[in-house]
């Protein structure tokens, strides 16, 4: 992937991984634009790294999907990499009836439905600047970790809908990414970091991300994640039950 002089759209850059990505790829010269739900927060980040472009969007919205769109043809036409970043992660308790059923959706509208309606969006402007599309799918994706069983249901969704995609866009030049990270030090994560599943800084996961960039590589598994990916097939049984007794503890005893 060409890492320099590019226009990058990042959603759910505004913290986490999002942001660190947002920063790295503003060092090296890009210009770039990121999103999230939180005004307040964009607020902050603009106020903090003022080269960067804030613009609030809800990827659960498809009118707002719209309507970034529309304002990134208009103000962004150079625009040539998507990286389909937002999610959330939410511990459930499968054996308690929800009375919320919109809300047991949320993380299949925001992280695989966030990912179809953002790409759909964008893909006539991707295409058209031969541009990049990074999916952010999980290590998650291979082996649930099953106290979050939607979000990793999700992950694998993302990560089966990114290979689609790369077939689908083989002849038209846009390259299609799919970052899988590990366990990573976020406010996503800060239930795990007791000790039970070990998570890389996102310092690390930027090195080994852009070592990966850098290399051409189109399936990017830092750490721990190629370790899980190669014990899905050596020992699922095994590696499944690993992570259901480290993720016990977090199934929640309420309802959902
Ligand atoms: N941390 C990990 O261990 C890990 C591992 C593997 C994969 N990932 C994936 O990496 C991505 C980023 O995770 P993270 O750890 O950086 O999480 P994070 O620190 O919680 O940051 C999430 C970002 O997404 C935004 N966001 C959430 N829902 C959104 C929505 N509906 N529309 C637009 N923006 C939204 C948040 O801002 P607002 O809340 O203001 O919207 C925030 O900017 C996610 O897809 C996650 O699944 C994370």
């Amino acid at each position: 992937m060409k890492l320099t002089g590019r226009t990058i759209l990042i959603t759910g850059g505004s913290a986490g991984i999002g942001l660190a990505f947002a920063l790295k790829f503003l060092e090296l010269g890009n210009t770039v634009i990121v999103t999230g739900r939180r005004q307040a927060l964009l607020d902050e980040v603009k106020a903090m790294y003022p080269k960067l472009h804030t613009i609030q969007c809800d990827v659960a919205d498809s009118a707002q999907i719209a309507s970034l769109a529309m304002r990134m043809k208009a103000e962004f036409p150079k625009l040539d990499v998507l990286m389909n970043n937002a999610g959330i992660m939410l511990h459930k308790n499968l054996k308690v009836s929800a009375t919320d059923l919109d809300g047991v959706m949320a993380e299949v509208n925001i992280n695989l439905g966030g990912v179809i309606r953002a790409t759909s969006a964008f893909i006539d402007i991707i295409t058209g600047n031969k541009g990049t599309l990074i999916n952010v799918s999980s290590a998650l994706a291979f082996v649930p970790l099953p106290s979050a069983p939607i979000y990793c249901a999700t992950k694998a969704a993302v990560h089966s809908y990114t290979q689609s995609l790369r077939f689908q866009l083989e002849d038209t030049g846009v390259e299609v990414i799919e970052l899988m990270p590990p366990g990573v030090k976020t406010a996503m994560t800060t239930d795990l970091s007791e000790g039970s599943v070990a998570l890389m800084t996102t310092d690390e996961l930027i090195k080994q991300s852009f070592a990966a960039f850098r290399a051409g590589k189109l399936e990017i598994r830092p750490g721990q994640s190629n370790q899980l990916a190669l014990m899905r097939r050596l020992a699922p049984n095994f590696i499944n039950r690993q992570l259901w007794k480290a993720s016990m503890p977090l199934v929640p005893t309420g309802k959902k």
